[in-house]
């Protein structure tokens, strides 16, 4: 499939709210399944990933369905997870694999997990590692580096994990993985990254300790069964946030966005660069924030962004990458390493397609510099299979001098099944 995304000479204007946070659907349906009862989902996103989390805990014996809009899930407790008969399919989804990875390596059973050619390239010895530290026996492709992976846990030890990486799916693998074990597991991480796994083991009823860039769990809890409201995803809101604040005109309102601030990163930069923005925080209900975000269009200025705040915005690396090319100056995006091994090498497939547009952009080993503000081009761009990757190059037809087309949009279903229509609702005000 293809998209044709034309100048938006009158802005993005009106309100929407995006779908469902993709991290916590993921989590809320793996715990729920690994909880004693039934849980109940409102505000699950319907997009392929998390519909790949629903497809491999079915597989497991766990019985989910849909009523009225909400996901029911019929938790059997860690236990109760059944032996799949069948090779467990991820599709794009790396959130999937790697916290999945950590259940199974609970389970004295054996399962294999594989994905699509995406999948298959991305690196997954940084969870087999700390999980064959626990005693959990896995193999795959170098050394149980690269898919398919086949696991069979039971018998765990808890470790105190110190992890090179700042990396939720990391740091989650090993503290599901450490539900299995008796006693402490911790995991350190050199920032701190999304905290969705600790606030949702919290709530199913695990204990759970935060301390810094330390999290930890203890072994063997009873999760009772809950209900998880998913707030919109920060992620999505973000290609509306960076299409409105560098289209002239735009006065955009995203309600229901998460805001839990280890995913705000986003709404730090928008403020460093001087977009109008304004956050209205929502009553809490439930673990994870909320709040109704306006934004409307400005001058914008380059920033640099680097450290702590890097994976407090890796997602919306895409979406920032398009907002830089119109800022003035030059902004600097630093210790992003973690890119290159997304759903795509980030950083090469923003840089080369930006490029192609007109845009003033760099890689570097570890980010891009990109100077502004340019004029950019009508032309092609392509998705290259990577949901963020399409709704960005999209962002570029709203400002640039003739059409852009954007190839392989089928991947935005991944994240945004709907996103070209809110879009197009946005531009026809
Ligand atoms: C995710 C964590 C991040 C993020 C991914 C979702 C999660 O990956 O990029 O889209 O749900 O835990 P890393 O943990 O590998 O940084």
């Amino acid at each position: 499939m293809e998209e044709i995304i034309n100048r938006a000479p009158q802005g993005l204007n009106g309100e929407l709210s995006v779908p469902g946070d993709k991290s916590i659907s993921h989590r809320a349906v793996m715990f729920s399944s690994i909880a004693e009862g039934t849980s109940e989902i409102t505000g699950f996103l319907k997009g392929d990933d998390c519909l790949s989390t629903i497809r491999c805990m079915k597989q497991l014996g766990v019985v989910i369905h849909e009523e009225n809009d909400k996901i029911i899930v019929e938790g059997r407790g860690l236990e109760g997870l059944q032996e799949p008969d069948s090779l467990l399919d991820v599709g794009n989804s790396g959130t999937t694999i790697r916290l999945l990875s950590g259940i199974l390596a609970t389970r004295p059973f054996s399962a294999v997990l594989a994905g699509d050619n995406s999948i298959a390239k991305r690196p997954m010895g940084r969870v087999t590692g700390p999980l064959k530290m626990m005693n959990a026996k896995i193999d795959g492709r170098d050394n149980g580096r690269f898919t398919p992976l086949t696991i069979r846990g039971g018998n765990l030890v808890p470790v105190h994990y110190h992890s090179p990486i700042a990396s939720a799916q990391v740091k989650s693998a090993v503290l599901l993985a450490g539900l299995g074990a008796e006693g402490k597991t911790t995991v350190t991480e050199p920032y701190r990254s999304r905290d969705h796994t600790e606030r949702m083991l919290k709530a199913f009823g695990a204990k759970v300790e935060v301390e810094g860039t330390n999290a930890s769990v203890y072994g063997q809890p009873e999760l009772t069964a809950t209900t998880v409201k998913v707030p919109g995803d920060i992620s999505s809101a973000a290609f509306f946030l960076a299409g409105a604040a560098i289209t002239p005109s735009s006065s955009v309102r995203l309600e229901n966005v998460g805001i839990n601030p280890t995913r705000t990163g986003i709404l730090d930069v928008l403020e460093q660069m001087g977009a109008d923005v304004t956050i209205q925080e929502e009553e809490s209900s439930g673990n994870e924030p909320s709040a109704t975000i306006e934004i409307k269009s400005s001058r914008l200025k380059g920033i640099t962004i680097s450290g702590e705040l890097i994976p407090r915005l890796i997602d919306e690396i895409p979406a920032i990458a398009v907002l830089a090319t119109q800022a003035e100056g030059r902004t600097v995006i630093k210790d992003a390493e973690e890119l290159k091994v997304k759903e795509t090498n980030r950083i090469d497939t923003m840089v080369n397609q930006l490029k192609k547009l007109g845009a003033d952009i760099e890689a570097t080993s570890d980010g891009m510099i990109i100077n502004g503000p340019s004029e950019l081009q009508g032309g092609s761009a392509d998705s290259f299979g990577d949901h963020r990757i399409g709704m960005a190059m999209a962002l570029c037809g709203l400002i640039a001098d003739g059409p852009v087309t954007v190839k392989n949009t089928e991947a935005v279903a991944v994240s945004y099944p709907h996103f070209f229509k809110d879009l197009n609702m946005l531009i026809n005000g």
